[in-house]
C-alpha cells in the first residue's frame, strides 16, 4: 500500500489565549508543531507529509525541522477545509491511504500509529484512535438533565485513517452539503462508511487550553527521558 500523511495546523488557536498560534508554542526546546512532524516522520513508509498552515503564516517556514517529505499546503476556514486542501495537493499522485493527525496533538506515539495502520490495513477499513469515556457524562446548560450511559461513548482521537478517496468525497460532500464535520470520521460515517475504533492511549491529548500545556510539557520530558 501507500501512505501520505496530512497535518492540519492552520487553526489560530483562540482557547489558547496565546499570541502565536498554539502549534508554535515552544515545550520541551521545541515548539508542538515540530514534535508531532518528528513523530510522523518516524513512518518511514509514508510518502509525503502534508501540512496545512494559514497562507499569512509566519512561522512555518523557519522551523528548524527538516525532511524532504514535508510539503506545506494552504489552510482553510474549518479544519475540514485544511484536510480537503491537503488531499486536494496530493490529487496528482494520490495514495492508497491517508493518515490525518492534529498538529496539536504532538503526544501520539509511533506504536499507535502502527497499531491504527495494522488494524486498519489488516481489516481493509478506515478507522481511528479512540479511548473510552472514562468520566460520568451529564447532559445540560445550567443544571445536569440526564446521564449518559458511557458503555458505548468513546473519545475520539488523531491519528484518523482512511481511504483516499473514500475520505475526499466524503468531506467534499459534507462540505457542499454545509454538515458539520469536526473530525475525518464525522464526515465517512455521514457518507455511510465503516470507522473502526482502534483504542489508543489516553494521554495522547490535544493541546487546546492553557492548563493542557504543563501537562503536555511533563509527558513530552518523560518520553524523551
Ligand atoms: O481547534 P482544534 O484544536 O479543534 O484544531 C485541531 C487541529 O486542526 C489543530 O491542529 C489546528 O491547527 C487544525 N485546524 C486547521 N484549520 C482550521 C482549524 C483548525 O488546520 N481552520
Amino acid at each position: 500500500y501507500t501512505l501520505a500523511v496530512i497535518v492540519p495546523a492552520a487553526g489560530v488557536g483562540s482557547r489558547m489565549q496565546h499570541s502565536a498560534p498554539k502549534q508554535y508554542i515552544r515545550l520541551a526546546g521545541k515548539t508542538i508543531l515540530e514534535h508531532t512532524l518528528a513523530k510522523l516522520a518516524q513512518l518511514k513508509q509514508a510518502t509525503s507529509i502534508i501540512v496545512a498552515v494559514s497562507d499569512d503564516d509566519p512561522y512555518f517556514d523557519s522551523l528548524a525541522f527538516i525532511d524532504q517529505r514535508i510539503v506545506r499546503a494552504s489552510g482553510g476556514k474549518e479544519r475540514a477545509d485544511s484536510v480537503l486542501n491537503g488531499l486536494l495537493a496530493l490529487a496528482d499522485n494520490p495514495p492508497d491511504w491517508v493518515l490525518v493527525h492534529d498538529a496539536a496533538r504532538p503526544l501520539v506515539t509511533l506504536a499507535d500509529v502502527e497499531h491504527l495502520l495494522t488494524e486498519c490495513i489488516s481489516a481493509n477499513e478506515g478507522g481511528i484512535l479512540a479511548c473510552k469515556v472514562k468520566d460520568t457524562i451529564k447532559r445540560g446548560s445550567t443544571h445536569s438533565e440526564q446521564t449518559v450511559p458511557r458503555d458505548d461513548l468513546w473519545q475520539a482521537l488523531t491519528p484518523q485513517l482512511f481511504k483516499y478517496h473514500d475520505l475526499t468525497q466524503a468531506l467534499q460532500s459534507a462540505l457542499a452539503q454545509q454538515v458539520t464535520i469536526t473530525d475525518e470520521a464525522s464526515a465517512i460515517e455521514w457518507a455511510k462508511k465503516p470507522v473502526k475504533l482502534v483504542a489508543g492511549r489516553s494521554d495522547n491529548i490535544k493541546i487546546t487550553t492553557p492548563e493542557d500545556l504543563d501537562l503536555a510539557n511533563f509527558l513530552l520530558q518523560k518520553q524523551h527521558s
